[in-house]
């Protein structure tokens, strides 16, 4: 076929792609399944990276002693690309991804690809991939943008040569619940990140220490893990994957970036969503106790999306939150998937077409 020629030629320029991969899009999860290019570019000065290609999906090779498999020296970005209605293809707010990694590589001793490299880079990406776009409404192609010390280091010091890196998966809910609201646990025994350390940016070494909380909270049962600041034992950061709000007589909060949290981007989406709808939203220290005490929970994410949150379990205490048609998480997605679809004004200009 057509499709088969364009990716044995390895252009993807000349592939209509206006079909649709073999899918079930009724039954996207949020598991890999890999698309059909990849967009590598590469730096080994420290500064400048060279022109970047895309080329068909596969194992790369690496050195054993590149410096991201010995020292971790890396970071992750996550981003998506939709498809409307009316057949249109767009990415949202690509450019806070690719100012993120920048203030990422900085605290990794790490260069970082310009915002124009960086989303001419998704863009491509995206393209090249876009019979993986699921159809509107049954998903989206998640897009995993990679930075990593790529060459050889043996003492501890940054990688000699760097490699940036893009795949793409189709993806549905994140969660194996799909829409049903989450139940957290409050982690009291593990720490996400810590004071002056790399919790505030997409460090994928932010990531495994997880694993473990997250396991033993799900073999009880539990959604995710929710983890408390590391030095004060009591203030709320975020989830595993994801940032949290919670919901008082009306008032929106949620923890303020202090280094060890993650700005996510629906997070900052959210807030500026809330507070144009009239909501007050308040960025400040959220004590556990607010947590248990407050009306409403919701996390927020790009894999997430916005999900609500039935019940939250702390020191062998659980507390249900209700669960109606009112929840204020609903009435800020519905504005933010309505942006995305066009039926909502996208008055802050935060979807970029492709
Ligand atoms: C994202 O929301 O894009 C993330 O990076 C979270 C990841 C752990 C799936």
């Amino acid at each position: 076929t057509q499709a088969a020629a364009a990716l044995n030629s390895c252009e993807p320029s000349t592939f209509s792609g206006d079909e649709y991969a073999d899918v079930d899009w009724n039954n996207l999860g949020f598991g890999l399944m890999p698309s059909d290019y990849m967009y590598t570019m590469k730096c080994s000065d420290y500064e400048n990276f060279q022109q970047g290609k895309l080329s068909r999906y596969g194992n790369i090779e690496m050195s054993p002693s590149a410096g991201v498999l010995n020292y971790g020296q890396g970071l992750f970005e996550g981003t998506k690309a939709y498809r409307r209605e009316n057949g249109g293809l767009f990415l949202f707010r690509p450019e806070q991804n690719a100012m993120r990694m920048q203030i990422g590589a900085e605290r990794m001793c790490m260069p970082a690809p310009s915002v124009e490299q960086f989303v001419d880079a998704v863009k491509q990406t995206a393209l090249a991939n876009r019979r993986w776009i699921p159809p509107p409404g049954k998903g989206s192609l998640y897009i995993r943008p990679l930075l990593m010390g790529s060459g050889p280091i043996l003492g501890l010091g940054p990688a000699p040569e760097y490699t940036f890196l893009i795949y793409a998966s189709p993806v549905g809910n994140y969660f194996k619940e799909g829409t049903a609201p989450l139940n957290l646990y409050v982690e009291d025994e593990f720490f996400r990140s810590s004071h002056g350390g790399v919790g505030g940016v997409k460090s994928i070494t932010n990531y495994a220490p997880v694993l473990k909380a997250q396991g033993r909270a799900r073999s009880r049962g539990f959604s995710d893990v929710l983890y408390l600041n590391s030095v004060d034992k009591r203030n709320l950061e975020e989830a595993s994957s994801c940032n949290i709000f919670i919901v008082k007589d009306g008032v929106i909060s949620t923890p303020k970036p202090n280094g060890s949290i993650l700005k996510g981007i629906t997070r900052k989406s959210i807030i500026d969503i809330a507070r144009d709808l009239g909501y007050k939203v308040e960025e400040r220290s959220i004590p556990v106790d607010d947590l248990m005490n407050a009306d409403e929970v919701f996390c927020s994410g790009t894999a997430v999306g916005v999900a609500p949150v039935s019940s939250i379990t702390y020191q062998n205490k659980s507390v249900c939150y209700k669960m109606d048609a009112e929840l204020v998480c609903r009435r800020l997605n519905s504005t933010l998937t309505g942006i995305h679809q066009g039926s909502v004004e996208d008055k802050w200009g935060w979807v970029v077409e492709i």
